[in-house]
């Protein structure tokens, strides 16, 4: 073999390793399962108790639920600040995320009240089933 015939072996033999790599990478970008299904975030009872809901644990990844069943207006982000990812806290009086780090706000669907952060919150769909409280990716 000479010194051609190795680089293409070795190249084409790269290309055939990072493939399957870069299909699966790709693949589990699309896919988003369980964020696109409903699923429990926690009970009617804590959220209506506290006003405010956090699950950081969903496989939609981290979710805060804010409002009660009485006040007819739930609204759920991910809480991950879009600025250096510290966790927002919800400021009822207020009506508005803050982040504690760098003093970023959002309004109630995650959009940019005030920098640095540039980009909104993520926002769930959020809905009330019996006792529970669900969220469904957008
Ligand atoms: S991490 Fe939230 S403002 Fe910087």
């Amino acid at each position: 073999m000479n010194r051609r015939d190795f680089i293409s072996w070795v190249g084409v033999g790269g290309v055939a390793s990072f493939l399957p790599v870069a299909i699966a990478a790709c693949s589990s970008q699309n896919s988003s399962p369980a964020s696109q299904e409903w699923q429990k975030v926690g009970s009617l009872q804590e959220l209506d108790r506290k006003g405010e809901l956090l699950n950081e644990n969903t496989s939609a990844g981290s979710v805060l639920v804010v409002g009660t069943s009485k006040s007819g207006n739930l609204n759920a982000v991910n809480p991950t600040c879009t600025h250096a990812g510290c966790t927002v806290a919800w400021k009822a009086a207020d009506k508005k995320f803050a982040c504690p780090c760098h003093g970023s706000e959002y309004e109630i669907d995650g959009q940019v009240k005030k920098g640095p952060a540039k980009k909104p919150l993520t926002a769930y769909q959020v809905k009330i089933e019996g006792d529970s409280v669900l969220v469904k990716g957008t």
